[in-house]
């Protein structure tokens, strides 16, 4: 099968060079010459476990880059990943999908056979009715043999490509039998190798189903996390409570960490999205809205507690953590962030660590100091914070008696406890 995928950021690059593993020809287009050219070369123009692997074995061979639209009359379907950011009060900008959805029509505006078109971009359930299938119909001058459908992905930045490979489910959001068996044709290399629950549904529930599982693990965490402050405040330890609770089949034991909160590139700008889109409805979504209220306050807890041992006043604080997650470089929501800016409102001196995500710190917070090394970060500190789980926190240990005041507030317990270290746990 011929696919073509257009945009080739975190998802569609992955989902490209996935189909090309599966066997298919797959053209990836994408308006950036850089990206594109980067893609030809065979290398990844993201960092993601496993990527770049697949580029060189398939670039030149079943994938290839471009910046034309000229693949996409050829190809049998045509996907859709272009990035859906959020507008100032958090509802969805879908400008440059519905540019890219013009523009795709507008490529199979003559092809005489059936072509379906798939949204994989993250869009609430009107979008496509209200506003991608118009674009898509639009340019293609209302070709009858062009059909839009959705499905969504799943995939975590980190585990990407294993997660593309390895799905719990698939959902095929379409209009039609023939747009379905279409989907089925796309992924049967991949579901004859790895047994996934396949879902057939409509469009617009595709694209709901995508919300409420980001929106459920966003407050399955936010939850864990109220329950956390609970625990502390009793003086009890929340991972021996959740473990215990992650014993119940019902509620699994993944996504049961608590500490400083979720951030990253979805859950935020989903979570938000489906509330705005929520409430144009007339619905308020509460128990979303608390889940934002309380991952905006787990910070605001981290520096109560670090203020029972430490005034940050004219403090040298080390942040031990940059990236929202280990593994990453990115720093999109970090909970670093409003750490960071935290710290600096009651007058301290931020000293920052983090194993690769500083340079991308370094734009948001010129000003601050950049440390080399934990240890270096640690050396002089009057008090430390712990924002990302990154291994090599793990490690730490005699560090802490450079530190002119040794105290640790772990948000994200990684920290082993010491002698001569005052050790609080966010919620432990
Ligand atoms: C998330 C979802 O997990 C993916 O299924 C989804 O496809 C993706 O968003 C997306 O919409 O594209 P991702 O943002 O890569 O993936 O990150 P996660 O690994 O899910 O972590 C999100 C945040 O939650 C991180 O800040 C992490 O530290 C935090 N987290 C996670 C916790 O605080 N506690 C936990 O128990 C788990």
């Amino acid at each position: 099968m011929h696919i073509s995928v257009i945009g080739s950021g975190y998802v569609g690059t992955t989902v490209a060079a996935c189909f090309a593993d599966l066997g298919h020809e797959v053209t990836a287009i994408d308006i950036d010459e850089d990206i594109v050219n980067t893609l030809n070369e065979g290398k990844a123009p993201i960092d993601e476990p496993g990527l770049e692997d697949l580029l060189e074995q398939h670039v030149g061979n079943r994938l290839e880059a471009t910046t034309s639209y000229d693949a996409v009359p050829e190809s049998d379907v045509t996907f859709l990943a272009i990035g859906t950011p959020s507008n100032e009060d958090g509802s969805i900008d879908l400008t440059a999908l519905e540019a890219a959805a013009e523009a795709t029509g507008e490529a199979l505006a003559d092809k005489a056979e059936r072509h379906l078109v798939v949204i994989k971009s993250t869009v609430t359930p009107t979008s496509i009715e209200q506003t991608l299938e118009p674009a898509v119909k639009r340019g293609a001058n209302d070709n009858p043999n062009v059909e839009v459908g959705m499905n969504p992905e799943f995939l975590r930045e980190g585990t990407a490509v294993e997660d593309f490979m390895h799905p719990d489910k698939v959902v095929y959001g379409t209009n039609s039998e023939w747009a379905t068996d279409k989907l089925h044709e796309v992924f049967a290399p991949l579901l004859d190798q790895h047994d996934a629950d396949i879902v057939e549904t409509d469009p617009a529930t595709a694209s709901m189903i995508k919300y409420a599982n980001n929106a459920f693990l966003a407050s399955k965490i936010s939850l864990v996390n109220d329950l956390g402050n609970i625990c502390k405040e009793f003086g009890l330890d929340a991972y021996e409570v959740m473990d215990a609770v992650g014993l119940d089949d019902r509620i699994s034991e993944q996504f049961l960490r608590s500490g400083v909160g979720w951030g990253g590139s979805c859950f935020p700008k989903d979570v938000n999205a489906i509330i705005a889109a929520a409430r144009e409805t007339g619905y308020d979504p509460a128990l979303l809205e608390a889940t934002v209220e309380i991952n905006d306050r787990q910070p605001d807890r981290l520096l109560e507690l670090l203020e029972d041992h430490v005034d940050p006043a004219d403090a040298r604080i080390a942040v031990l953590g940059l990236a929202f997650k280990p593994q990453t470089d990115d720093i999109r929501n970090s909970r670093a962030i409003p750490t960071i800016e935290k710290l600096q409102q009651r007058g301290a001196e931020v000293v920052a660590y983090d194993p690769v995500a500083a340079d991308n710190m370094r734009e948001r917070f010129p000003n601050i100091e950049y440390a080399d090394s934990a240890a270096d970060a640690l050396e002089g500190a009057d008090g430390a914070v712990v924002v990302t789980d990154w291994d090599e926190f793990a490690a730490l240990d005699e560090e802490f008696d450079a530190m002119a005041d040794p105290v640790v507030v772990d948000g994200r317990r990684i920290i082993q406890r010491r002698d001569g270290l005052t050790y609080e746990g966010l919620t432990w």
